[in-house]
């Protein structure tokens, strides 16, 4: 059986920076720099021009990660894309991004499939590319986690408390079939669905007839409350640092290792207190935990690709280390990969 590493990463963020006091000044929003940048650790976030969705920015990200694993775009077997802002109810972005890849106009007609798991989309992502290699069925994975959250964010100061976390963003990784004694070591996924409505955006609800409310015209009108995501941040808080840690732990247990056998730790970037608290519950070294929340706030299913693109484009991940990527998400979801580079 082969193993499965990751042989190239790419990140592509939004190219509008919106600084903090530009939601106050831009947008309307009632907030200030400093109440964020407190709660949160978030000093700006990038927001994508209109026009452009997730698979368009996951098309530089992928690009990049394809050209780093030193194959070709047709090489790829299969295309997995975690998004929880696709361009549309369905299909999903896989085939969007597949098409913009030019693997449509190439004959290459590959599986591409979507992962709605939130900001543990990535993960769940990584760990299905994992079985596909180590199982023979494809040589190289596609996944893809980007978003484009921009377009569905009440910016105004009824949805302060949500969106001022969240940005847009694409990062790809490839995953290959080797034989060396390297890679995706285990994946450890969860799920607690006794919480699904804590964190969630409905927009419709298909179990009424009609799945939208309808206007005397015969148009859908969707309220704010459905319109926009929703969440119990204290909530969300306390279940994301319970459940980050628990996995982790089960992951080092099960691998006979401690957090100090650990070189890096690429944790969701949902809030710096969330990962600064579990950071000192573990006793982990703070330059072993690597963040980018402050440039680009919580780009849900980008955040962990983005880490390791920064990480390894700033040496400070090297072939050889080992590092741990937790995530915890909406669901709620949440899952652990341990990897030797
Ligand atoms: C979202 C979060 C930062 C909010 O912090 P909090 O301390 O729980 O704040 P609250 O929601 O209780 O709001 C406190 C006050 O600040 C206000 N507030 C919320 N967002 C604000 C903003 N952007 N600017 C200024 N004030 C804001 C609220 O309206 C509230 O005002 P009130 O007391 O007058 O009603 C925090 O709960 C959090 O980060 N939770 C985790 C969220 C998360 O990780 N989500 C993604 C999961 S993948």
């Amino acid at each position: 059986m082969p193993n499965a590493f990751i042989s190239g990463v790419g990140f592509n963020p939004a190219s509008n920076v919106v600084k903090n006091d530009d939601l106050r000044t831009k947008y309307g929003m009632e907030t200030d720099h400093e109440w964020i940048v407190k709660r949160t650790g978030i000093e700006e976030r990038r927001f994508a021009d209109e026009g452009i969705g997730p698979a368009d920015l996951a098309v530089a990200a992928s690009q990049d990660a394809i050209a780093k694993a030193g194959i070709k775009v047709t090489d790829i077997d299969l295309i997995l894309f975690a998004t929880l802002s696709p361009e549309m109810a369905f299909p999903g972005s896989g085939v969007l991004l597949q098409r913009k890849l030019g693997l449509c106009d190439a004959g290459k007609f590959i599986p591409a499939m979507d992962i709605r798991n939130q900001c543990s989309g990535f993960l769940y992502g990584l760990a299905t590319a994992n079985a596909f290699v180590r199982s023979g069925g494809a040589k190289h994975v596609l996944v893809v986690g980007g978003e484009v959250h921009s377009a569905a964010l009440d910016l105004s100061t009824r949805g302060r408390t949500v969106s001022s976390l969240f940005g847009d963003a694409a990062g790809a990784v490839v995953v290959s079939a080797t034989d060396e004694d390297r890679g995706i070591r285990g994946t450890w996924l969860g799920a607690d669905g006794r919480h699904a409505e804590v964190l969630c955006q409905r927009v419709w609800d298909m179990t009424k007839r009609p799945y939208v409310p309808l206007n005397a015209d015969g148009n859908g009108v969707v309220v704010p409350e459905m319109l926009y995501a929703k969440m119990d941040g204290k909530l969300v808080f306390r279940h994301a640092v319970e459940r980050m840690i628990t996995v982790l732990m089960q992951a080092c247990w099960e691998h006979k290792l401690t957090p100090n056998d650990i070189d890096l730790f690429c944790f969701h970037q949902a809030n710096l207190r969330i990962n600064e608290y579990i950071a000192g519950q573990m006793g982990l070294p703070p330059e072993k935990v690597v963040s980018n929340i402050q440039r680009f706030g919580n780009t849900t299913a980008a955040t962990i690709p983005s880490l390791l693109f920064e990480a390894e484009r700033d040496g400070k991940l090297k072939p050889g280390m080992k590092v741990a990527c937790v995530a915890f998400g909406s669901g709620f979801t949440w899952g652990c990969a341990l990897i030797d580079w």
